[in-house]
């Protein structure tokens, strides 16, 4: 149910720019500067303490942003009932934070990885639910090892274990069993299965959000002089579903999950969407397909039937781009906004914004600006959310854009 008027909207966006310019929480005031004519807002917009996030987004995945991103434009641009979507959902930060919001979340990635770790977030069962069907799984009848290789990362019990409940899990499937629980115990797997701390399934290796491949870990192995430890998969499993559900859980009227191109999604009616909160992949940045292996593996996913759009150029990148806003023009009602992060890429070198703003060229949207929104580092925040790699992202910059209407 939408509350507002796309009248209002136009209003709320006069009052959201004049927030911008008049922003001193955090003790600094706003640099406003035209460049190539094209307003940009300087500031800490939100602070990247990893403590202000809900337990349920403590989900790591390479290139994702933090909560709150889409938290800031939620609670400025949104009411609840609205559709807020994010067609690039990555971990699934903007459906999580709109679901929490009471808003109703929309979400889309091209991996099926997304989704799964997405909905059950979204739709979470309960605690008690999630421990009868951790005590009804046959943990003490896994006992084989179908892939050897994977030792690299795994003690040999922790393996079958692991192997154990992943066929279990996707024979579920196949036999039309599969539920919301399953669904939860299987995101929850996915993000125990690497990490260095003692709460991941894996011995010492990268973190959680970059899985090495099995060469990289042997080394790693080699170098530290390491072999796994044994790990309690249920335990861990236990362990975790309770930390990602004490703060409560979200309740949305409705919800919508896909998985696609973003260029095209056909089951999104037109004009349904408020706002959209999202961030497409940049350039050559990240690679998901490689971060993601071992992901994909435990959930049955064959990456190479993954289409993820990756491109070296920008002359690439902007036709991609501009689909892609074609498509959220058709999706957005009138007055309703896009939030479009570009990251920092190449140490500033390419200004990503200015090719979202030119991709606008034709489409009915005004550009209301830039958001510059820079973060004090700390090691906290290189961990969770922040995408900050060997690309140089160190600084996450908004296009503002409205649907004329
Ligand atoms: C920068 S990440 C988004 C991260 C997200 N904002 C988060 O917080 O987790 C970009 C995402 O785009 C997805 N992707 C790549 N090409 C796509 C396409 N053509 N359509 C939809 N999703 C795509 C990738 O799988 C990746 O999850």
């Amino acid at each position: 149910m939408n509350h507002s008027t796309p009248s209002s909207r136009v209003d709320a966006t006069g009052d959201f720019l004049q927030g911008l310019t008049k922003f001193r929480k955090f003790g600094k005031k706003t640099r406003v500067k035209s460049i190539n004519g094209i307003t940009y807002f300087a500031n800490q917009f939100w602070t990247p303490r990893q403590r202000q996030g809900h337990r349920l987004q403590e989900v790591s995945y390479r290139g994702c942003f933090k909560p709150q991103l889409p938290a800031f434009f939620i609670e400025r641009l949104t009411r609840p009932g609205d559709v807020v979507y994010d067609p690039f959902m990555g971990r699934g930060t903007t459906p999580v934070e709109a679901a929490l919001k009471g808003r109703i979340p929309y979400g889309n990635d091209i991996n099926p990885l997304s989704r799964a770790l997405t909905e059950p977030r979204i739709h979470p069962p309960t605690l008690a639910q999630i421990e009868v069907r951790l005590a009804e799984i046959p943990w003490d009848e896994f006992v084989d090892i179908e892939h050897e290789e994977l030792l690299a990362f795994y003690h040999p019990v922790t393996l079958s274990r692991l192997e154990g409940l992943r066929t279990w899990l996707l024979s579920r499937i196949d036999a039309g069993l599969d539920d919301p629980v399953d669904r939860w115990i299987r995101m929850v797997a996915v993000t125990r299965l690497t990490g260095h701390s003692a709460r991941f399934f894996s011995g010492y290796t990268l973190p959680p959000n970059q899985a090495t491949t099995l060469d990289g870990q042997r080394k790693i192995n080699a170098r530290k002089n390491l072999t796994p430890p044994e790990k309690d998969v249920r335990a861990i499993l236990e362990w975790k579903s309770k930390k990602f559900l004490s703060q409560g859980a979200p309740k949305p009227d409705d919800a919508l999950l896909l998985t696609g191109a973003a260029e095209k999604t056909l089951q999104i009616p037109d004009a349904a969407v408020t706002l959209t909160v999202t961030s497409p992949p940049f350039l050559d940045v990240v690679n998901y397909e490689s971060d993601n292996w071992l992901r994909c593996w435990f959930l049955g996913i064959d990456p190479k039937t993954v289409n993820i759009s990756q491109y070296r150029g920008i002359k690439e990148w902007q036709p991609f781009i501009k689909k892609t806003l074609a498509e959220l023009a058709r999706v957005t009602r009138p007055g309703g906004h896009v939030a479009f992060e570009v990251g920092e890429v190449k140490y500033g070198k390419i200004r990503l914004e200015e090719h979202v703003v030119a991709a606008t060229e034709g489409l009915p949207f005004a550009t209301l600006g830039v958001m510059i929104v820079r973060h004090e580092f700390t090691k906290t925040s290189q961990c969770w959310g922040i995408a900050n790699n060997s690309g140089g992202t160190n600084s996450n910059r908004v296009v503002l854009l409205q649907k004329k209407g």
